[in-house]
């Protein structure tokens, strides 16, 4: 199988790459190229551990307890890093308060480490976590690692969460807890056939060590 590197070279050589700037070498476009390929994943913003983080989480895709309150939440995410590249080895730790804003701080309801399988995503069934005094806006806590790159510690925010009053675009700065807008994800509700319920798109980029 080729690599992306050689099928590039083979566009090179048969003139299918134009850059729009014929004076180039054939070594500078490659240059302009990786430059652009490294460009073109972001690392995913980093936020505070804050205090509930609890080691020792189980490996758990289903999170929901059947018959307690809250919202259905489905989240779905893909891990690569900064190349675009899937990441082997991937473990993510998820970690969110209740229904009523309140974390497990003796067990590890609403907690999980999940070991990523090569395919590079990831799902989780949960809630809706729910507000709390401290930090109002609703969101899930990330710490992931993976062999080769830096561990990243993050959040994610729901587009719909009424704290950033239907603009999350022009409030996501709101009391300074969001770090960053991308952080803010759009959230689809889907009602039925069957239970309603949420779901948020979560990618992640992990930048290479
Ligand atoms: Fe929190």
């Amino acid at each position: 199988m080729k690599t992306r590197r050689q099928m590039l070279e083979n566009c090179i050589v048969r003139g299918s790459l134009l850059a729009g700037a014929t004076t180039l070498s054939n070594t500078q476009l490659l240059a302009f190229w990786e430059q652009g390929e490294a460009n073109a994943h972001k690392p995913t913003s980093t936020e505070v551990l804050g205090p509930f983080y609890r080691k020792g989480a189980p490996n758990n895709t289903t999170l929901r307890i059947n018959g307690e309150p809250g919202f259905p939440l489905r989240v779905d995410g893909k891990v690569v890093n900064t190349k675009g590249q899937k990441v082997h080895g991937v473990k993510i730790e998820m970690w969110q308060a209740d229904y009523k804003g309140l974390y497990d701080v003796e067990g590890y309801r609403y907690r999980t480490k999940l070991e990523v399988a090569d395919a590079s995503s990831y799902s989780i069934e949960t809630i809706l976590p729910g507000h709390y005094d401290d930090r109002p806006a609703q969101h899930l806590h990330y710490l992931i690692t993976a062999p080769g790159h830096k561990t990243l510690i993050t959040q994610a925010y729901f587009a719909t969460d009424p704290f950033f009053d239907g603009d999350p675009d022009k409030n996501f700065k709101k009391r300074n807890i969001v770090a960053s807008r991308e952080l803010v994800r759009p959230v689809a509700l889907y009602e039925g056939p069957g239970p309603s319920r949420a779901s948020i798109q979560f990618d992640i980029c992990l930048e290479t060590l």
